[in-house]
């Protein structure tokens, strides 16, 4: 990264990174779970929660790919192997339900994990507010995008 880029942040840039590749692992469970669980769901009305499950996995990619950027400019490295996964990120990541057919607690376990994403969000915009402008927008944006997803996700339950 240029070197103004990281002379205007006004944090331990070390700190910062760790924490942008918290979200990153964050952002990679949360794909798989919903991802996963896209090709495994069955029943009735599988069909319509694997295509909302498939695109909500579609955007934690995007966050994925944010966050990278975010990272490498940083003078950071994108964590290098999955098998880091579990240890850094701050939200557990949940296999599918046993029956499939579940699909009550497949949208459960996603409303979890984007409330999960949502406090960790919701910490790291007022960390890096004031300190770090350009993750601070970046942060911001994920953010608002998990408050939609778990409006989505609470959408999608049964009443
Ligand atoms: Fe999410």
């Amino acid at each position: 990264m240029g070197k103004k880029g990281r002379e205007i942040v006004g944090l331990d840039i070390e700190d910062l990174v760790n924490s942008l590749n918290q979200a990153l692992a964050n952002e990679w469970q949360s794909f798989y779970q919903y991802w996963l669980a896209a090709h495994v769901v069955t029943g009735e009305g599988a069909l319509g929660l694997s295509e909302q499950l498939r695109k909500i996995a579609l955007q934690e990619m995007d966050h994925a790919d944010e966050l990278a950027k975010r990272i490498l400019q940083l003078g950071g490295m994108p964590l290098t192997n999955p098998r880091e996964w579990a240890a850094a990120a701050s939200c557990a990541y949940v296999e599918p339900p046993e029956n499939p057919a579940d699909l009550k607690q497949i949208i459960k376990d996603g409303a979890d994990a984007e409330v999960c994403a949502i406090e960790f969000y919701n910490k790291l915009a007022n960390k890096v507010f004031n300190k770090d402008s350009v993750t601070y927008q970046i942060v911001v944006r994920l953010l608002a995008q998990e408050v939609e997803q778990e409006d989505a996700f609470d959408d999608m339950l049964p009443r």
